[in-house]
């Protein structure tokens, strides 16, 4: 084959054969492809788009493309959650000790973040001493013996993607649906998932900014996991305004910590219990959503969840101490409150700026060789719908830096208050299966 007669196959809007599509993904895995062709190729990609097969395919040889994480020793149905990515979403951190207190595996492999706050695996270390550099042995006997175990991303998991991915940043071609969605399905499928639950983001605060785009994306993921015999669903979710009430990795876990006690904020918990019922579903637990709910809020209420939690840090050599006392992951030395400039109802909160604005505070990376400061982030007082007086306090900064007030105004600026009182908004658009 010639990567110049596959280029200008997709250019002119063929089909290309799996085995064309394989060829690719080694040659530009082994170098043999140079990134001039592979620019040129993925530009034809994002004109043309690519059939349902065509996604598969690439899907598949881009799994295959570097290790792939076994994990036929653990018992169960190991199902993967995962989400497009939003400002305060930190539900990562409550499904996993929910899930697994009613029994569902869970073996997550998670990465650090680059951009408004961290990853799963920076929010964890606010736990002082919790360790995610786990063996393969260790990672697994962990899962077998308390359901749950997270790990930092190791081995050299879909270089193929890698390459690719750092590619169409660099050349216009990121925002194709069936590249990113391919992207995303070659991890959770190489990161040794048998069913996988996806959370769609759609709003101001997401890769997707609104929901029939977020929609197309769910669909194109949904069918390649299914076509590759993993069981796939997706929700839509609303990311028009931060989830939860706190952005900033030792806040986000103190309100997970909070969310698993029953004490969460109503959006954050309905969230969570709504895509750990389908992943209990889909694990086999329960026969429906309905069903899974239930059991999902009794251990909320009768204190399990929690005490998963409690287990798995521990296990992972974290010290727990804050899971019973979730304030002392709230000691920034700096506190500055935001108050409203006007009275009004909130009409919304631009959830990108507030990511932005943790991140500035230090909550994020701007490069992988950024230091997150774990205390630093933001506090919602008021979310969308929420009536607010003049000089109310609406949100506070908590950050190690003492010059906040560019962060303030950014803050104030996020917020749209206006007269009319609205409704609180959607938080679930649609179910695809
Ligand atoms: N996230 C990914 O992992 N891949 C994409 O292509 C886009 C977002």
């Amino acid at each position: 084959m010639r990567m110049v007669d596959i280029i200008a196959k997709k250019r002119d809007g063929h089909i290309l054969s799996k085995e064309e599509i394989q060829w690719f993904v080694e040659g530009y895995t082994n170098d043999d492809i140079p990134d001039y062709q592979a620019s040129a190729f993925a530009m034809a990609l994002y004109f043309q788009g690519m059939t349902q097969e065509e996604a598969a395919a690439l899907t598949f040889a881009m799994a295959a493309s570097g290790d792939q994480l076994d994990l036929s020793k653990v018992e169960g149905v190991k199902v993967d959650k995962h989400s497009t990515g939003g400002v305060g979403d930190k539900t990562t951190l409550i499904l996993g000790p929910l899930v697994a207190s009613i029994g569902v595996p869970v073996a997550k492999m998670s990465g650090r973040g680059l951009g408004h706050t961290g990853g799963t695996i920076d929010k964890l270390e606010s736990f002082q001493g919790l360790k995610t550099e786990l063996s393969q042995q260790e990672f697994i006997r962990l899962v077998n013996e308390n359901k749950i175990a997270v790990a930092g991303q190791s081995g050299n998991l879909t270089p193929a993607d890698k390459k690719l991915y750092a590619l169409r940043d660099v050349t216009a071609t990121v925002d194709s649906i069936p590249l990113i969605a391919s992207s995303v399905m070659s991890k959770k499928i190489a990161a040794g998932a048998d069913a996988i639950v996806l959370d769609v983001k759609a709003g101001s605060g997401a890769f997707m900014d609104n929901v029939q785009d977020a929609k197309k994306l769910a669909e194109a993921m949904v069918r390649i996991g299914n076509s590759l015999d993993r069981k796939t669903m997706a929700i839509i979710s609303n990311m028009d305004e931060p989830l939860g009430r706190y952005v900033g990795n030792a806040l986000e876990v103190k309100e997970a910590v909070e969310t698993l006690k029953g004490n969460g904020p109503k959006d954050l918990h309905e969230l969570s219990v709504t895509l750990a019922a389908h992943m209990a579903v889909s694990a086999g637990k329960a026969a429906n959503e309905k069903e899974a709910g239930r059991m999902l809020e009794k251990v909320i209420a009768d204190g399990s969840a929690v005490q998963k939690m409690k287990q798995f840090v521990q296990s992972q050599g974290g010290d727990a101490s804050a899971v019973d006392h979730p304030e002392m992951l709230q000691t920034a030395a700096v506190k500055q409150d935001v108050t409203a400039d006007k009275a009004g109802y909130v009409q919304a909160i631009h959830a990108a700026d507030i990511g932005k604005a943790a991140m500035m505070l230090g909550a994020g990376r701007t490069t992988k060789e950024d230091v997150i400061d774990h205390t630093a982030g933001i506090e919602l007082h008021k979310k969308v719908g929420s009536h607010v007086e003049k000089n109310e306090t609406i949100a506070t900064l908590y950050t190690s830096n003492k010059e906040t007030a560019a962060v303030e105004q950014m803050v104030q600026n996020a917020y749209t208050i206006g007269e009319n009182s609205i409704t609180a908004p959607t938080l679930i658009y649609d179910t695809i299966r």
